[in-house]
Protein backbone atom coordinates (compact mmCIF):
# COMPACT_ATOMS: atom_id res chain seq x y z
CA UNK A 1 0.00 0.00 0.00
CA UNK A 2 1.18 3.84 -0.80
CA UNK A 3 1.32 4.88 2.84
CA UNK A 4 2.27 8.33 1.23
CA UNK A 5 -1.10 8.48 -0.41
CA UNK A 6 -4.40 10.83 1.01
CA UNK A 7 -6.97 8.31 1.20
CA UNK A 8 -11.30 9.54 2.03
CA UNK A 9 -10.89 6.31 4.17
CA UNK A 10 -8.78 8.64 6.32
CA UNK A 11 -10.48 12.03 5.85
CA UNK A 12 -8.00 13.27 3.59
CA UNK A 13 -5.14 11.90 5.88
CA UNK A 14 -2.36 9.61 4.45
CA UNK A 15 -2.13 6.51 6.16
CA UNK A 16 1.63 7.85 7.26
CA UNK A 17 -0.49 10.95 9.05
CA UNK A 18 -2.95 8.96 10.49
CA UNK A 19 -0.88 6.61 12.31
CA UNK A 20 1.58 9.66 13.60
CA UNK A 21 -1.72 11.29 14.59
CA UNK A 22 -4.29 9.05 15.60
CA UNK A 23 -2.90 5.94 15.72
CA UNK A 24 -2.84 4.71 19.88
CA UNK A 25 -3.72 8.37 20.42
CA UNK A 26 -6.63 10.11 19.63
CA UNK A 27 -9.54 9.62 17.86
CA UNK A 28 -10.36 10.42 14.15
CA UNK A 29 -14.23 11.27 12.65
CA UNK A 30 -14.68 10.92 9.31
CA UNK A 31 -17.32 11.69 7.46
CA UNK A 32 -18.40 9.87 3.78
CA UNK A 33 -14.94 7.47 4.63
CA UNK A 34 -16.72 5.46 1.78
CA UNK A 35 -18.88 7.50 -0.09
CA UNK A 36 -22.00 5.68 -0.90
CA UNK A 37 -21.13 2.77 0.92
CA UNK A 38 -23.35 -0.21 0.16
CA UNK A 39 -22.57 -2.87 2.44
CA UNK A 40 -21.88 -6.51 1.85
CA UNK A 41 -23.70 -8.24 4.52
CA UNK A 42 -27.60 -7.72 4.63
CA UNK A 43 -29.28 -7.99 7.48
CA UNK A 44 -30.86 -11.96 6.66
CA UNK A 45 -27.24 -13.04 5.92
CA UNK A 46 -26.31 -11.47 9.30
CA UNK A 47 -28.89 -13.22 11.05
CA UNK A 48 -28.16 -16.34 8.79
CA UNK A 49 -24.45 -16.51 9.99
CA UNK A 50 -25.37 -15.84 13.72
CA UNK A 51 -26.89 -19.16 13.28
CA UNK A 52 -23.92 -21.39 12.12
CA UNK A 53 -21.56 -23.46 14.42
CA UNK A 54 -18.53 -21.98 14.17
CA UNK A 55 -19.33 -18.40 14.15
CA UNK A 56 -18.88 -16.33 17.29
CA UNK A 57 -21.92 -14.32 18.06
CA UNK A 58 -23.78 -12.84 21.30
CA UNK A 59 -26.87 -11.19 21.74
CA UNK A 60 -27.22 -7.93 24.07
CA UNK A 61 -30.59 -6.91 25.10
CA UNK A 62 -31.74 -4.52 27.77
CA UNK A 63 -34.99 -5.79 29.58
CA UNK A 64 -37.21 -3.22 31.56
CA UNK A 65 -33.52 -1.63 32.47
CA UNK A 66 -31.52 -5.00 33.39
CA UNK A 67 -28.81 -6.17 30.68
CA UNK A 68 -28.64 -9.36 28.76
CA UNK A 69 -26.20 -11.09 27.33
CA UNK A 70 -26.41 -14.64 25.97
CA UNK A 71 -24.02 -16.04 23.26
CA UNK A 72 -24.74 -17.78 19.97
CA UNK A 73 -25.36 -19.38 17.73
CA UNK A 74 -29.30 -18.45 17.45
CA UNK A 75 -31.74 -19.61 15.43
CA UNK A 76 -33.75 -16.54 13.39
CA UNK A 77 -36.86 -17.41 16.18
CA UNK A 78 -34.08 -17.53 19.34
CA UNK A 79 -33.74 -13.31 18.16
CA UNK A 80 -36.23 -11.11 19.60
CA UNK A 81 -38.27 -9.58 17.00
CA UNK A 82 -37.54 -6.33 14.85
CA UNK A 83 -40.58 -4.02 16.28
CA UNK A 84 -38.87 -4.91 19.76
CA UNK A 85 -36.32 -1.84 21.04
CA UNK A 86 -33.70 -2.10 22.29
CA UNK A 87 -31.14 -5.61 21.27
CA UNK A 88 -28.30 -6.02 19.39
CA UNK A 89 -26.58 -9.01 17.67
CA UNK A 90 -23.05 -9.02 17.23
CA UNK A 91 -21.44 -11.14 14.99
CA UNK A 92 -17.69 -11.45 15.32
CA UNK A 93 -15.00 -12.41 12.36
CA UNK A 94 -17.08 -11.78 9.15
CA UNK A 95 -14.46 -11.39 7.46
CA UNK A 96 -13.89 -15.12 7.32
CA UNK A 97 -16.94 -15.71 5.85
CA UNK A 98 -17.60 -13.66 3.22
CA UNK A 99 -15.34 -12.29 0.46
CA UNK A 100 -16.42 -8.88 0.38
CA UNK A 101 -15.76 -8.08 3.91
CA UNK A 102 -12.76 -9.74 3.41
CA UNK A 103 -11.63 -7.28 0.77
CA UNK A 104 -13.24 -4.18 2.74
CA UNK A 105 -11.05 -5.26 5.42
CA UNK A 106 -7.79 -4.88 3.23
CA UNK A 107 -8.38 -1.13 2.94
CA UNK A 108 -6.95 -1.18 6.59
CA UNK A 109 -4.00 -2.82 6.10
CA UNK A 110 -1.99 0.16 6.55
CA UNK A 111 -1.45 -1.81 9.54
CA UNK A 112 0.59 -4.57 9.85
CA UNK A 113 -1.24 -8.02 9.49
CA UNK A 114 0.19 -9.03 12.87
CA UNK A 115 -2.58 -6.39 14.62
CA UNK A 116 -5.02 -6.58 12.12
CA UNK A 117 -7.95 -8.95 13.66
CA UNK A 118 -11.21 -9.58 12.46
CA UNK A 119 -14.45 -7.14 11.15
CA UNK A 120 -17.42 -7.56 13.43
CA UNK A 121 -20.74 -6.83 12.32
CA UNK A 122 -23.76 -5.27 14.72
CA UNK A 123 -27.14 -5.41 14.13
CA UNK A 124 -29.39 -3.31 16.50
CA UNK A 125 -33.25 -2.43 16.95
CA UNK A 126 -33.80 1.13 17.89
CA UNK A 127 -32.27 2.29 20.23
CA UNK A 128 -29.99 -0.86 20.64
CA UNK A 129 -26.18 -0.66 21.87
CA UNK A 130 -23.95 -2.48 24.30
CA UNK A 131 -23.89 0.64 26.94
CA UNK A 132 -21.05 2.81 27.67
CA UNK A 133 -17.47 1.09 27.91
CA UNK A 134 -14.14 0.95 26.70
CA UNK A 135 -11.93 -1.94 24.29
CA UNK A 136 -8.72 -2.97 25.36
CA UNK A 137 -8.06 -2.06 21.28
CA UNK A 138 -7.98 0.13 18.49
CA UNK A 139 -11.14 0.34 16.85
CA UNK A 140 -12.52 1.62 13.42
CA UNK A 141 -16.59 2.15 13.89
CA UNK A 142 -18.14 2.24 10.44
CA UNK A 143 -21.54 2.95 10.19
CA UNK A 144 -23.17 0.24 7.37
CA UNK A 145 -26.82 1.18 7.77
CA UNK A 146 -28.93 3.63 9.78
CA UNK A 147 -27.69 5.70 12.12
CA UNK A 148 -26.15 5.39 15.69
CA UNK A 149 -25.48 8.26 17.88
CA UNK A 150 -21.78 8.17 19.44
CA UNK A 151 -21.03 9.65 22.49
CA UNK A 152 -17.19 9.38 23.19
CA UNK A 153 -15.06 10.67 25.91
CA UNK A 154 -11.58 10.35 27.27
CA UNK A 155 -12.75 8.83 30.83
CA UNK A 156 -10.18 9.12 33.81
CA UNK A 157 -12.78 6.55 35.97
CA UNK A 158 -12.83 3.25 34.19
CA UNK A 159 -14.81 1.48 37.05
CA UNK A 160 -17.35 -0.87 35.42
CA UNK A 161 -20.90 -1.49 36.90
CA UNK A 162 -21.36 -4.16 39.48
CA UNK A 163 -23.01 -7.72 38.62
CA UNK A 164 -23.68 -7.16 34.94
CA UNK A 165 -22.67 -9.68 31.95
CA UNK A 166 -21.11 -6.94 30.31
CA UNK A 167 -18.28 -4.55 30.89
CA UNK A 168 -20.53 -1.27 30.96
CA UNK A 169 -19.04 2.00 32.62
CA UNK A 170 -20.46 3.41 36.13
CA UNK A 171 -19.61 7.29 35.96
CA UNK A 172 -19.72 7.92 31.97
CA UNK A 173 -18.26 11.30 30.82
CA UNK A 174 -19.45 12.09 27.20
CA UNK A 175 -17.02 14.85 26.04
CA UNK A 176 -18.57 14.95 22.65
CA UNK A 177 -21.51 13.67 20.22
CA UNK A 178 -21.38 12.52 16.89
CA UNK A 179 -24.78 10.79 15.01
CA UNK A 180 -23.08 8.48 12.08
CA UNK A 181 -24.32 8.13 8.36
CA UNK A 182 -23.83 5.34 6.41
CA UNK A 183 -20.59 5.51 5.07
CA UNK A 184 -19.27 7.34 8.25
CA UNK A 185 -16.47 6.04 10.26
CA UNK A 186 -15.16 7.02 13.79
CA UNK A 187 -11.39 5.59 14.74
CA UNK A 188 -11.26 5.36 18.60
CA UNK A 189 -7.80 4.71 20.56
CA UNK A 190 -7.79 1.98 23.19
CA UNK A 191 -9.48 2.67 26.36
CA UNK A 192 -11.41 5.70 24.97
CA UNK A 193 -15.06 5.66 26.27
CA UNK A 194 -18.00 4.93 24.40
CA UNK A 195 -21.42 4.45 23.33
CA UNK A 196 -23.27 4.39 20.47
CA UNK A 197 -27.13 4.07 20.53
CA UNK A 198 -28.61 3.12 17.27
CA UNK A 199 -31.03 5.59 15.92
CA UNK A 200 -33.83 3.14 14.25
CA UNK A 201 -32.38 0.01 12.99
CA UNK A 202 -28.90 0.03 12.11
CA UNK A 203 -25.99 -1.97 11.21
CA UNK A 204 -22.15 -1.27 12.55
CA UNK A 205 -19.14 -2.69 11.10
CA UNK A 206 -16.08 -2.94 13.40
CA UNK A 207 -12.57 -3.50 12.19
CA UNK A 208 -10.70 -4.54 15.21
CA UNK A 209 -7.13 -4.96 16.07
CA UNK A 210 -4.96 -7.66 18.33
CA UNK A 211 -2.41 -6.95 20.46
CA UNK A 212 -0.46 -9.95 22.57
CA UNK A 213 -0.75 -9.37 26.43
CA UNK A 214 3.53 -9.89 27.28
CA UNK A 215 2.78 -12.51 29.53
CA UNK A 216 0.43 -14.67 26.85
CA UNK A 217 3.59 -13.46 24.32
CA UNK A 218 5.77 -15.33 26.68
CA UNK A 219 3.48 -18.51 28.22
CA UNK A 220 3.10 -19.01 23.86
CA UNK A 221 6.71 -18.54 22.95
CA UNK A 222 8.19 -20.53 25.41
CA UNK A 223 6.05 -23.22 24.92
CA UNK A 224 7.01 -23.57 21.20
CA UNK A 225 10.94 -23.08 22.67
CA UNK A 226 10.47 -26.22 25.07
CA UNK A 227 8.87 -27.97 21.49
CA UNK A 228 12.39 -26.88 20.16
CA UNK A 229 14.08 -28.22 23.08
CA UNK A 230 12.69 -31.69 23.44
CA UNK A 231 13.55 -32.38 19.78
CA UNK A 232 17.43 -31.49 20.86
CA UNK A 233 19.28 -34.81 20.83
CA UNK A 234 22.86 -33.54 22.03
CA UNK A 235 20.48 -32.52 25.99
CA UNK A 236 23.27 -33.60 28.78
CA UNK A 237 21.61 -35.27 32.04
CA UNK A 238 23.00 -32.67 35.10
CA UNK A 239 25.92 -33.76 36.56
CA UNK A 240 27.80 -33.32 39.93
CA UNK A 241 30.79 -34.96 40.11
CA UNK A 242 31.97 -31.63 42.22
CA UNK A 243 28.54 -32.40 44.57
CA UNK A 244 30.16 -32.04 48.52
CA UNK A 245 28.19 -34.25 50.90
CA UNK A 246 25.18 -32.00 52.35
CA UNK A 247 23.68 -31.60 55.93
CA UNK A 248 20.66 -30.38 54.50
CA UNK A 249 19.40 -32.67 51.81
CA UNK A 250 16.04 -30.40 51.48
CA UNK A 251 18.20 -27.66 49.69
CA UNK A 252 18.12 -27.04 46.09
CA UNK A 253 22.03 -27.20 44.39
CA UNK A 254 23.16 -23.48 43.47
CA UNK A 255 24.58 -25.73 40.60
CA UNK A 256 20.99 -27.20 39.63
CA UNK A 257 19.58 -23.80 39.55
CA UNK A 258 22.75 -22.17 37.07
CA UNK A 259 22.24 -26.08 34.85
CA UNK A 260 18.59 -24.72 34.94
CA UNK A 261 18.71 -21.12 33.79
CA UNK A 262 21.24 -22.39 31.49
CA UNK A 263 18.98 -24.63 29.98
CA UNK A 264 16.54 -21.97 29.47
CA UNK A 265 19.37 -19.84 27.89
CA UNK A 266 19.89 -22.28 25.47
CA UNK A 267 17.09 -22.55 24.26
CA UNK A 268 16.20 -19.01 23.51
CA UNK A 269 19.78 -18.30 22.21
CA UNK A 270 19.15 -20.70 18.94
CA UNK A 271 19.38 -18.87 16.43
CA UNK A 272 15.97 -17.38 14.56
CA UNK A 273 14.35 -19.69 17.82
CA UNK A 274 12.30 -16.90 19.25
CA UNK A 275 11.66 -15.42 15.37
CA UNK A 276 10.38 -18.60 13.86
CA UNK A 277 7.64 -18.92 17.45
CA UNK A 278 7.09 -15.67 16.90
CA UNK A 279 5.64 -15.72 13.30
CA UNK A 280 4.06 -19.26 13.77
CA UNK A 281 2.24 -17.74 16.67
CA UNK A 282 1.25 -14.58 14.53
CA UNK A 283 -0.01 -16.50 11.73
CA UNK A 284 -1.79 -19.37 13.63
CA UNK A 285 -5.37 -19.23 12.10
CA UNK A 286 -8.51 -19.14 14.30
CA UNK A 287 -9.77 -21.83 16.21
CA UNK A 288 -12.77 -21.85 14.48
CA UNK A 289 -11.08 -22.09 11.03
CA UNK A 290 -11.02 -25.45 9.17
CA UNK A 291 -9.82 -25.45 5.67
CA UNK A 292 -11.40 -27.39 2.80
CA UNK A 293 -8.60 -29.30 0.50
CA UNK A 294 -8.66 -27.88 -2.33
CA UNK A 295 -8.50 -28.65 -5.81
CA UNK A 296 -4.56 -29.38 -7.13
CA UNK A 297 -5.54 -27.17 -10.15
CA UNK A 298 -2.79 -25.48 -12.28
CA UNK A 299 -1.50 -22.39 -11.35
CA UNK A 300 -1.14 -21.14 -15.33
CA UNK A 301 -2.71 -17.83 -14.60
CA UNK A 302 -2.36 -16.99 -11.04
CA UNK A 303 -2.84 -17.71 -7.20
CA UNK A 304 -4.54 -15.94 -4.46
CA UNK A 305 -4.38 -16.92 -0.69
CA UNK A 306 -7.86 -18.04 0.96
CA UNK A 307 -9.15 -15.02 2.90
CA UNK A 308 -8.59 -17.33 6.08
CA UNK A 309 -5.11 -17.86 5.40
CA UNK A 310 -2.68 -15.96 7.52
CA UNK A 311 0.41 -15.08 6.45
CA UNK A 312 3.45 -12.74 7.20
CA UNK A 313 7.45 -13.15 6.92
CA UNK A 314 10.71 -11.92 8.59
CA UNK A 315 13.69 -11.74 7.58
CA UNK A 316 14.60 -15.15 7.09
CA UNK A 317 11.35 -16.86 7.39
CA UNK A 318 8.14 -17.02 5.73
CA UNK A 319 5.03 -18.19 7.91
CA UNK A 320 1.54 -19.57 6.67
CA UNK A 321 -1.13 -21.05 8.85
CA UNK A 322 1.39 -21.71 11.94
CA UNK A 323 4.24 -23.28 9.77
CA UNK A 324 7.75 -21.64 8.89
CA UNK A 325 9.87 -22.09 5.87
CA UNK A 326 12.70 -20.89 5.72
CA UNK A 327 13.59 -18.49 2.36
CA UNK A 328 16.27 -16.84 0.94
CA UNK A 329 16.77 -15.07 -2.43
CA UNK A 330 14.42 -14.69 -5.57
CA UNK A 331 12.11 -17.07 -3.96
CA UNK A 332 11.95 -15.33 -0.39
CA UNK A 333 10.74 -11.91 -3.24
CA UNK A 334 8.28 -14.26 -4.28
CA UNK A 335 6.92 -15.50 -1.22
CA UNK A 336 6.79 -11.99 0.52
CA UNK A 337 4.53 -10.24 -2.52
CA UNK A 338 2.01 -13.28 -1.77
CA UNK A 339 2.14 -12.34 1.57
CA UNK A 340 1.93 -9.10 0.91
CA UNK A 341 -0.70 -8.57 -2.20
CA UNK A 342 -2.06 -12.22 -1.13
CA UNK A 343 -1.95 -12.85 -4.94
CA UNK A 344 0.49 -13.78 -7.66
CA UNK A 345 0.23 -13.46 -10.90
CA UNK A 346 1.27 -15.55 -13.99
CA UNK A 347 4.22 -13.66 -14.81
CA UNK A 348 5.17 -13.96 -10.86
CA UNK A 349 4.84 -17.72 -10.94
CA UNK A 350 6.91 -18.11 -14.52
CA UNK A 351 9.86 -16.86 -12.33
CA UNK A 352 9.56 -19.16 -9.95
CA UNK A 353 11.46 -21.90 -8.78
CA UNK A 354 10.30 -25.86 -8.81
CA UNK A 355 10.59 -25.64 -4.80
CA UNK A 356 8.26 -22.86 -4.94
CA UNK A 357 6.09 -24.09 -7.46
CA UNK A 358 5.79 -27.14 -5.39
CA UNK A 359 5.18 -25.56 -2.03
CA UNK A 360 2.58 -23.32 -3.64
CA UNK A 361 0.99 -25.92 -4.65
CA UNK A 362 0.68 -28.11 -1.87
CA UNK A 363 -0.93 -24.92 -0.02
CA UNK A 364 -3.71 -25.30 -2.39
CA UNK A 365 -4.33 -29.02 -1.98
CA UNK A 366 -4.12 -27.64 2.03
CA UNK A 367 -6.94 -25.05 0.80
CA UNK A 368 -4.90 -22.41 1.93
CA UNK A 369 -4.45 -21.24 -1.32
CA UNK A 370 -6.44 -21.21 -4.62
CA UNK A 371 -5.66 -20.88 -8.53
CA UNK A 372 -6.82 -17.92 -10.06
CA UNK A 373 -9.72 -20.03 -12.21
CA UNK A 374 -10.81 -22.05 -9.05
C1 LIG B 1 -21.64 -2.11 18.42
O1 LIG B 1 -21.36 -2.16 17.22
O2 LIG B 1 -22.79 -2.13 18.83
C2 LIG B 1 -20.59 -2.02 19.47
C3 LIG B 1 -19.27 -1.68 18.96
C4 LIG B 1 -18.41 -1.13 20.07
O3 LIG B 1 -18.87 -0.31 20.85
O4 LIG B 1 -17.23 -1.47 20.19
CO1 LIG C 1 -16.59 -0.82 21.92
Amino acid sequence: MDIQQPLSLLGGLTPAQFMRRHWQKKPLLVRQAIPQFSPPVQRAELFALAAHEGVESRLVQRVKGAWKLRHGPFSRRALPSLQQPDWTLLVQGVDLHNDAVHALLQQFRFVPDARLDDLMISYASPDGGVGPHFDSYDVFLLQAHGQRRWRIGRQKDLTLRDGLPLKVLENFEPEEEYVLEPGDMLYLPPRYAHDGIAQGECMTYSIGFRAPARAELAQELMARLAEDAADDDNTPLYADAGQPAVPHAAAIPANLQDFARAALTRALAQPQALERALGEYLTEPKASVWFEPGDPGVMLEGVRLDRRTRMMYDAKHVFINGESYLAGGRDATLMRRLADERQLAARDLARASDDALELLSSWCDAGWAHTWSA
